[in-house]
């Protein structure tokens, strides 16, 4: 893996701008604000990824709520591709029964680790339990999930930026790009 001191060399494409991201983060909030208007809100954000999302999404939300942060890692690449296993690395830190959550995640990908996350989040009794999703990228899904917010629909590339990574480098940049095959082949 070879990084360039200015990340932006690494990147062929940009996909999503700033701007983009910044005007559909506004919206996303906007129509969460109103369906979820009276309701006791908890976010729960999937980190690492999703943090710069989980950090402009809730100050985009009018409503009073909570957040809560998990952090999960996969069993090895190829084991969650077949198996789906995920493993805790941060629970919650609050109990979300009787409350109203909304998972935020960066990408859906596979699905898998969304999948894992809502059997274990509803084993929690919550009132309801959501899913905002940033990027959705239906060409890799291999377990069908309703998303309930999405921001944008991608195509199957290496996508890195706005808390994306590819070898933990480039979750920094501020618009969302297709990594040059080039840095990640080397
Ligand atoms: C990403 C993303 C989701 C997951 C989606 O996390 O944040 O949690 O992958 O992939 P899936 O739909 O195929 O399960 P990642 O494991 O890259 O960790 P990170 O958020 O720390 O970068």
């Amino acid at each position: 893996m070879k990084v360039s001191q200015d990340l932006v060399l690494d990147v062929s494409e940009v996909l999503l701008t700033e701007e983009q991201i910044g005007a559909k983060v506004v919206e996303l909030g906007q129509q969460i604000s109103t369906d979820y208007a009276g309701r006791q809100l908890t976010l729960v954000s999937v980190l690492k990824g999703s943090l710069p999302f989980m950090a402009d999404l809730m100050r985009s939300i009018s409503l009073p709520l909570r957040i809560d942060l998990m952090e999960v890692s996969s069993y090895g690449g190829t084991t969650t591709e077949s198996s789906g296993l995920v493993r805790i690395l941060k629970d919650l830190s609050a109990p979300i029964e009787g409350r109203d959550v909304l998972l935020v995640e960066d990408i859906i990908d596979t699905g898998l680790t969304l999948n894992y996350l809502l059997r274990y989040l509803k084993g929690k009794n919550p009132r309801s339990i959501k899913v905002c999703a940033l990027l959705d990228k239906p060409a890799r899904r291999l377990v069908e999930i309703p998303l309930d917010y999405v921001g944008f629909q991608i195509p199957d590339a290496f996508v890195v930026g706005y808390g994306l990574d590819f070898g933990e480098v480039y979750r920094n940049l501020r618009f969302v790009g297709v990594l040059r095959p080039e840095a990640y082949e080397s």
